[in-house]
């Protein structure tokens, strides 16, 4: 399952506002719409925001291909801009329209770039895809047989180039016979975990169970979880992380009750630049998502809001960290520098 395509110089996108119910692909062939969807969520989940915007970054060298090479330049200079203005958590983003700029740079700036920058984009795709099966296989062996496993948000297929990190676990730890269950929280405001890793699980046969996000805690007392796994936006040198809403919730009701707690990520979303967690920007987005649920008016319109698409998770919460270069356990800070740095 895949939810980004690059085909004829269009990029096309799996409606992710629209799933479960409908599966709606849209064209996009100017960049400015592409970074409407991030920022609409139409493409969601760090790695496939990056790998977006990698796409999107080759529109625009599409768009201004013709124009004189410093011109072609400067309106590069502004794309990248306007695709980085799109979502400012998940640092996946801002490293795949570092890495298209370098790209273009080493190719002189010049409109003639256009085929490299298409190469570049759909390594920057495929090469999150192998991260992932590597992440899977490194993260399935620390999976204990009979494992009834929670999870928050998505980071599978949906979220990334394919396959998924933390789903790309638990399609590992299944097809190796050693998952039982996975529960998933709903994951308010935009139900993520209802809407699309529910969807992942059953199209793929995997045992799910969907509770509501306040009653984890609930199924932790009762012994019925043996691991936690979810997803990462950014994390920081030391460790702590950044993830949907939530996550720091049931890092600190796992440590309560003594359950492994892990989170999955590709290199690329290790952001070493910042030292801990205090530094990582936090999204807020529109209090209409939480006064309404799709649409449907659920709290009174002069009510004030608040509402942060992520939360910090402190390094001292991790059990461990799952990458595609294997497992890294404590201390983070000192370990993540070795393996990343
Ligand atoms: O707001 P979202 O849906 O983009 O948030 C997604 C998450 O928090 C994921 O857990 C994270 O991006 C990792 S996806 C592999």
């Amino acid at each position: 399952m895949e939810a980004i395509q690059w085909k004829a110089n269009s990029l096309y996108l799996l409606d992710q506002t629209k799933l479960p119910v409908e599966e709606v692909w849209l064209e996009f062939s100017d960049y400015r719409a592409v970074a409407g969807a991030i920022a609409a969520m139409v493409v969601r989940g760090a790695p496939a925001i990056g790998v977006s915007a990698a796409y999107g970054y080759c529109l625009a060298a599409m768009e201004y291909r013709s124009l004189s090479p410093a011109a072609f330049q400067s309106n590069m200079a502004l794309a990248k801009g306007v695709l980085a203005a799109s979502r400012p958590t998940a640092v996946n983003l801002f490293w795949a329209l570092d890495r298209m700029e370098r790209c273009l740079s080493a190719h002189g700036n010049s409109p003639d770039a256009v085929p490299a920058l298409i190469a570049q984009a759909r390594a920057i795709h495929a090469e999150d895809v192998e991260m992932n099966h590597a992440i899977g296989a490194h993260g399935a062996a620390v999976v204990p047989e009979h494992a009834r496993v929670l999870t928050h948000c998505n980071a599978g297929s949906l979220a990334t180039g394919g396959y998924g990190t933390v789903l790309g676990v638990i399609r590992s730890a299944f097809a190796q016979g050693k998952v039982d269950m996975v529960y998933a929280d709903e994951t308010r405001p935009l139900l993520q975990g209802a809407r699309l890793t529910a969807y992942e699980l059953v199209r793929d046969g995997i045992p799910a169970t969907l509770i509501a996000d306040n009653m984890a805690a609930f199924l932790m007392a009762r012994g019925k979880i043996d691991m936690v796994i979810l997803g990462c936006d950014r994390m920081a040198a030391n460790g702590d992380f950044a993830n949907k809403i939530g996550t720091y919730s049931v890092a600190v009701n796992a440590h309560h009750h003594g359950i492994p707690f892990y989170t999955a990520l590709p290199s690329s979303t290790i952001d070493l630049s910042i030292p801990d967690g205090g530094g990582i920007p936090i999204e807020e987005r529109p209090g209409s998502e939480i006064t309404h649920v799709f649409g449907v008016q659920t709290a009174p319109l002069e009510v004030g809001t608040y509402n942060p698409a992520f939360d910090v998770t402190p390094h001292t919460l991790l059990t461990g960290i799952v990458t595609e270069k294997g497992v890294v356990y404590p201390p983070f800070q000192e370990n993540l520098a070795k393996l990343f740095g």
